[in-house]
């Protein structure tokens, strides 16, 4: 922990709790921010707080992306943009599903508008990832990619899309080039 970075987002389960700033420290505000790493940015979001254009973080997050000079842009926050989970929003392995969190849709568009490369989130404990999604359809130009990263710190879900490897399934790694 005294040599490895780490940054954190806040999820529903941390209700904003004072230990989030108490033992973080991730740039001000802490519960929304940027940083850069090599030729990479990242935005972190709090997705338990409104995200609705016009909204503070909203028009924060435009700002950003809009002068954003990186060659590689990722989004981090806890709430899935899209997901087939059965019990949060529907069965979309099984037919028409709610495909997410819709109150995420705003963040969707500036993404979308914004070239943001791909989206990181949790809150729902397995893995999945989509293809490049732009306007509700798979875009392989234009698209952003949507990665749903798995258990956290909790138990996974025992679904069809486990991956049986072997592995401990409670992080992912990115390596970026
Ligand atoms: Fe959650």
């Amino acid at each position: 922990m005294s040599h490895v970075p780490i940054y954190t987002i806040l999820g529903n389960h941390e209700g904003d709790s004072k230990y989030y700033y108490q033992y973080m420290a991730n740039p001000e505000p802490e519960y929304y921010y940027t940083f850069t790493y090599g030729n990479a940015q990242f935005f972190m979001i709090d997705t338990d707080r409104k995200v609705n254009t016009g909204s503070k973080q909203y028009e924060w997050l435009e700002e950003e992306l809009k002068k954003s000079q990186a060659t590689w842009k990722f989004a981090v926050h806890h709430h899935p943009p899209y997901s087939s989970d059965e019990s949060d929003y529907g069965d979309a392995y099984r037919g028409p599903s709610e495909r997410g969190d819709k109150s995420l849709q705003p963040l969707v568009k500036l993404y979308e508008k914004y070239g943001l490369d791909i989206c990181f989130y949790g809150h729902i404990h397995d893995y999945e990832r989509t293809w490049p999604i732009k306007d509700n359809k798979v875009n392989r130009e234009e698209g952003v990619i949507y990665i749903q990263t798995g258990g956290g710190p909790a138990e996974l879900l025992k679904t069809m899309y486990l991956p049986d490897h072997g592995l401990p399934e409670k992080y992912i790694v990115i390596i970026i080039s």
